[in-house]
């Protein structure tokens, strides 16, 4: 799959803006504040994604307009064109299409375009609270499994019951809250033993990538992994709800299940979010990527657009050029504000200029 070219209106800083893609490498460069990262998520929202910095909807429309349209036309592997179109408004429900068909959600639209990304928040993967880590996880899975969208839904929507069940029972375990909690408790116990168990194969599955990308992009001695750290043990879920239901009335919330498991992540053996430098954590958090790229393009026969915003002003040359190395060879959007990559070519480039707002839009070739 491949972006040909993107039309905005009102999108972010952008009043209207048009722009084409190369098949292979297109490297957005200009200064802080100009409209890169903006770029980027307009393409993320044409793949179904919000926004790439976890702002809400709202902050994807530009300033002082009501509504944003993001046009992207894309071509599949047979080279069939896919047009797909999506308004978000302010103040009536977002609209989005497909070859001119209206789709159901935005989310659909994954199916249609599909894009790995790599942001300066990824270092969080490695440094952030255990709620990081598992949401990487579970974004894998459904990347690579679309299907298990709905497995994950349905653990988020028996937790949310059960708490307010355990907020409602003031810690009286009274025999409704027991009949009720022995509902939600076999229904918790089916789908979160699911979920640790489709957590850990893939996990499994993604490690000895993990491992290669991580030696790739850090050439460094030290091995990286990941293992996964339940909030159970080998007993099933069922048995551990029973033995933790005195305490779960007591705090009135959930303390065993898959929201309470972590990635432990580690550099040579080590921890990597307490002792790992700040260029081996985000060395890894790529690795993390291109292991769940590699996963779908294996197992989905698919072939993700590959937007990279920002990520090599951390990096020195060495792991910049071998992160370029490492790059599958479909389609790459990266945006830069310092240096750019060696073996650049000006054709290769969109540079962004002029003052803001608006940003003014110089193509220097771009087919
Ligand atoms: N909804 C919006 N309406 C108008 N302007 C916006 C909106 N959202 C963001 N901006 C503006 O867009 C600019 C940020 O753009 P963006 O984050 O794409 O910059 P960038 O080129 O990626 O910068 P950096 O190199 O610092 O990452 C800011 O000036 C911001 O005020
Ligand atoms: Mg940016």
């Amino acid at each position: 799959m491949q972006v040909c070219s993107l039309s905005l209106t009102d999108f972010r800083s952008y009043a209207r803006v048009e722009l084409e893609f190369s098949a292979g490498l297109t490297v957005i460069v200009g200064p802080n504040g100009h409209g890169k990262t903006n770029l980027l998520e307009a393409v993320g929202f044409a793949a179904g994604m919000g926004s790439l910095r976890g702002a809400p909807d709202g902050a994807l429309i530009r300033d002082g307009a009501d509504a944003a349209v993001v046009r992207c036309l894309a071509r599949a592997a047979d080279a069939r064109e896919v047009l797909i179109e999506g308004e978000l408004a302010r103040s009536r429900p977002n609209r989005v299409r497909v070859n001119h068909q209206p789709v159901a959600r935005r989310r659909d639209l994954v199916g249609v375009l599909t894009v790995t990304v790599f942001s300066p928040e990824d270092l969080d993967l490695v440094k952030g609270e255990p709620a990081r880590r598992r949401r990487w996880i579970d974004d894998a899975l459904t990347a690579v499994r679309p299907s298990l969208g709905a497995l994950r839904s349905e653990v988020d929507r028996i937790l949310r019951q059960r708490n307010t069940l355990l907020r409602q029972a003031g810690g009286r375990a009274t025999d409704d809250v027991v009949i009720t909690l022995d509902v939600w408790d076999s229904k918790l116990a089916a789908a979160g033993d699911e979920l640790r168990t489709r957590r850990q194969e893939l996990l499994g599955a993604l490690s000895p990538r993990i491992k290669s990308y991580y030696a790739q992009i850090a050439k460094g001695r030290d091995e990286a992994g990941g293992a996964y750290m339940s909030s159970w043990g080998e007993e099933s879920l069922a048995e551990a709800l029973a033995a933790a239901r005195r305490d779960d009335l007591r705090r009135a919330t959930s303390t065993v299940g898959p929201h309470r498991d972590d990635v432990q992540l580690r550099i040579g053996g080590l921890p990597s979010r307490t002792h790992a430098s700040q260029g081996e954590q985000r060395s890894l958090a790529l690795a993390l990527r291109l292991a769940v790229d590699a996963e779908v393009r294996e197992r989905r026969d698919v072939q993700p657009v590959l937007l990279l915003d920002d990520v090599f002003s951390e990096l020195d040359s060495v792991r910049a050029a071998a992160l370029l190395d490492a790059l599958p060879l479909s389609q790459r959007i990266l945006t830069t504000a310092a240096g750019l990559p060696a073996g650049v070519r000006s054709d290769q480039l969109i540079r962004l200029t002029g003052e803001s707002p608006p940003p003014v839009l110089v193509g220097e070739g771009s087919s």
